[in-house]
């Protein structure tokens, strides 16, 4: 059986692929801080899928956990999928430096230790592939959490390209860019979204269905949904300045 080793696994986006990769036939590694709901989480995929599930709780913000995610990360596993994170409640100066230097780590620290950890093993064997769950706020000018999230397209491109070489296709990396997913990320950062209309709503598991069929095809930045795909073109060709208007608003009220 193949191994995904999943971080963020027990809501949103990373709780979807859990299941889909279960569903799939893949052993699971599942990582986040809160432990009981980890092994909740971990004894139900296992229960209704048949898989082993292990439960890793840690915090990727902390050396300790990353530490623990990086040596599990080099033993055998064939998928990772770097998906923990989360946004601040406020934009920059509203927000204590402390809390942006720890999403730097989780977003970007993490993402670059646990590929580096995971890697040389897929290299051995010569297949498997990371997913690196970005955002469109990558491509557009939202504060630190855009910042970090340009990061993780700019370094999956890059090692992507590398590995691709080293190991004659065998080994894949890919930036997923999802819109807004309906998850808990915007509650925990306290987000009042009620403006945001409904088309730009993703469902977490069409996203996860899109990000592993692009994976599949070998897609490199992966956008979910036709909406989002139409947007990533049209922000190439109207005028920086109206892009980062609107992208430094869209969906930004905190309560
Ligand atoms: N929702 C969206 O609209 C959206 C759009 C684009 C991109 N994304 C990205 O998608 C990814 C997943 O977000 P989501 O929307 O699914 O969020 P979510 O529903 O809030 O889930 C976040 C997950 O990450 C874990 N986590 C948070 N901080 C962690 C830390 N320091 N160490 C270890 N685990 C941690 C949480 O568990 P614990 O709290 O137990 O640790 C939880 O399992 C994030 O990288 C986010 O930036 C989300």
């Amino acid at each position: 059986m193949p191994t995904a080793f999943i971080t963020g696994a027990t809501a949103g986006i990373g709780a979807a692929f859990a299941r889909r990769l279960a569903s799939d036939g893949f052993d699971l590694v599942l990582l986040a801080r809160d432990a009981e709901r980890l092994e909740r989480t971990a004894a139900e995929l296992r229960e209704k899928y048949a898989v082993r599930a292990e439960a890793l709780p840690a915090d990727l913000s902390a050396e300790e956990g990353l530490g623990a995610a990086e040596e599990r990360a080099r033993r055998d596993v064939d998928l990772l999928v770097n998906n923990a994170g989360f946004g601040n409640r406020g934009v920059f100066l509203d927000v204590p430096v402390s809390d942006e230097v720890t999403m730097l780590r989780v977003h970007c620290e993490a993402v670059l230790r646990l590929t580096h950890a995971a890697v040389p093993g897929m290299l051995e064997r010569g297949r498997g592939a990371v997913v690196n769950v970005s955002s469109m706020a990558a491509f557009a000018t939202r504060g630190t959490y855009g910042a970090s999230k340009a990061w993780v397209v700019s370094f999956s491109r890059g090692i992507a390209a590398d590995l691709r070489q080293r190991s004659r296709g065998g080994v894949r990396v890919m930036a997923l860019c999802p819109g807004f997913v309906r998850t808990e990320f915007h509650e925990r950062a306290q987000m009042d979204m009620s403006g945001l209309p409904e088309f730009m709503w993703l469902d977490k598991d069409d996203v996860v269905d899109a990000a592993l069929r692009d994976l599949r095809r070998g897609v490199e930045v992966s956008i979910p949904g036709a909406q989002y795909k139409a947007l990533a073109g049209a922000a190439r060709l109207v005028p920086r300045g109206l892009v980062t208007r609107l992208s430094s608003t869209t969906g930004r009220r905190y309560d």
